[in-house]
């Protein structure tokens, strides 16, 4: 009889989910991790320890800024001392890296562990980089000066001076000159207008110009305002369609990969919450950005068997339907991404559905390792991980969903 219940109840031991509150501590000691390994410059996050099959053994600008973004929040939350020592020291890598010669200048997206530009060929520029580096710049600044420190601000991170050398004016600066330029978008695949990047472009300048005004740089913050609006306008008069909701990209100068039609992505979901809580362009209950969601949602839930053979989770989501990446060579099939299916989480709880955004993070704990590793995809047919293993932006990703649900202990 005993024997009886214990074997009955075995397969439900092995299902056991991990408590969001253990992955939660187990990404913070990753994301650390990547981001002081011994061999990398101080400053620098690789974007996965994974040195080959796939060599991601770089830093990238987005996804080091976005790991800090969460890092800063996280600082905000608890104010702990060493969290803000690694801040201070990121601040000097970048300071470092901008001043690099590189193929694109700050648009360049990835460098070698030493700070210096890569030099093989890769899809450059990239030019949502730089506006979120300013962006997360602009947030840390604002702490500093709350706790009473402007001085670490003016020397280190915003003063007046042109040509621009203090990190978060070079970067705004390079913003306000350059959005209009073409770039490759996140996904490093197509060069064009993107949502992703406007978004975060605008929202950069926006916040860059409120900083630059009350530390005195007016005619700047004038600046950085006017061309903030202007990215405004443009994404409001060419991003929403009445099918789609909001279409994903424009004017692909090289005619992108040629297989990537429908102009649906999780990358505007993705702008949504990297910038917030300051834009309030796009409204997450506006009819645009609802019915974006309800097509890119079912989208991926109808295309991939891990939602039907799961579906009492939430939807794994990938980047878009026609990918192909594998996240080892582009001659494979797409695959659900952790982090496209946590920012669907923390999307549910910014509109009060905490029963949504529960399950979006138990699809992500039930196809991690259970152990606290996340990689950067899931297979869409087994639901086992592939693609670079640890991957920074993963658990940044699950930081990140934990903290905007106030989840975060
Ligand atoms: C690696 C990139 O990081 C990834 O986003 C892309 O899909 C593949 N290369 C193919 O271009
Ligand atoms: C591929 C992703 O497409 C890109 O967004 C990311 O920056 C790199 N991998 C590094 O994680």
């Amino acid at each position: 009889m005993k024997l009886f219940f214990i074997l009955t109840l075995l397969p439900q031991i092995a299902m056991a989910l991990p408590t969001k509150d253990f992955q939660f501590r187990e990404s913070i000691k990753t994301v650390i991790k990547n981001s002081t390994m011994p061999d990398v410059m101080p400053g620098m996050v690789v974007a996965s320890p994974s040195r080959s099959n796939p060599d991601y053994y770089y830093d990238w600008v987005r996804d080091t800024a976005l790991t800090y973004r969460s890092l800063i929040d996280l600082y905000e939350l608890k104010k702990d001392r060493k969290i803000k020592d690694m801040i201070f020291t990121w601040v000097k890598a970048e300071t470092y890296r901008q001043n690099q010669p590189t193929f694109s200048g700050l648009g360049e997206p990835k460098y070698f562990i030493d700070g210096s530009g890569y030099t093989g060929g890769w899809g450059r520029p990239q030019n949502d980089g730089p506006a979120l580096r300013a962006l997360a710049m602009v947030k840390f600044a604002r702490i500093l000066i709350d706790e009473g420190n402007p001085e670490y601000v003016l020397k280190n991170l915003y003063h007046g001076i042109i040509p621009a050398d203090s990190v978060i004016k070079k970067d705004l600066e390079y913003t306000a000159h350059h959005w209009r330029n073409p770039s490759f978008e996140l996904w490093e695949e197509e060069k064009g207008m993107h949502f992703y990047t406007l978004l975060s472009q605008h929202t950069a300048l926006q916040e860059g110009a409120k900083l630059a005004r009350e530390l005195g740089d007016v005619g700047a913050a004038d600046f950085y305002e006017k061309e903030s609006k202007n990215i405004a306008h443009y994404l409001k008069n060419e991003f929403v369609d009445s099918r789609i909701g909001i279409l994903n990209s424009k004017y692909l100068v090289n005619g992108g990969l040629g297989y990537k039609h429908a102009n649906i992505d999780v990358a505007p979901l993705l702008a949504l919450n990297h910038n917030s809580p300051y834009q309030t362009l796009f409204n997450r209950n506006s009819p645009e950005v609802r019915r974006y969601l309800d097509v890119m949602v079912k989208t991926f839930k109808d295309l991939y068997r891990v939602n039907s053979d799961y579906p009492n989770l939430g939807v794994a989501i990938g980047r878009y339907p026609e990918d192909r990446y594998d996240g080892y060579t582009t001659s494979g099939e797409g695959n659900p991404w952790f982090l496209a299916t946590l920012a669907l989480g923390e999307h549910y709880c910014f509109v009060g559905r905490k029963d949504l955004a529960e399950k979006q993070f138990n699809r992500a704990l039930f196809h991690s390792d259970r152990n606290g590793s996340m990689s950067e995809q899931l297979n869409q047919h087994t639901g086992t991980m592939q693609g670079a293993y640890q991957l920074t932006w993963s658990h940044s990703a699950f930081m990140t969903a934990m903290m905007r649900c106030g989840l975060a202990k």
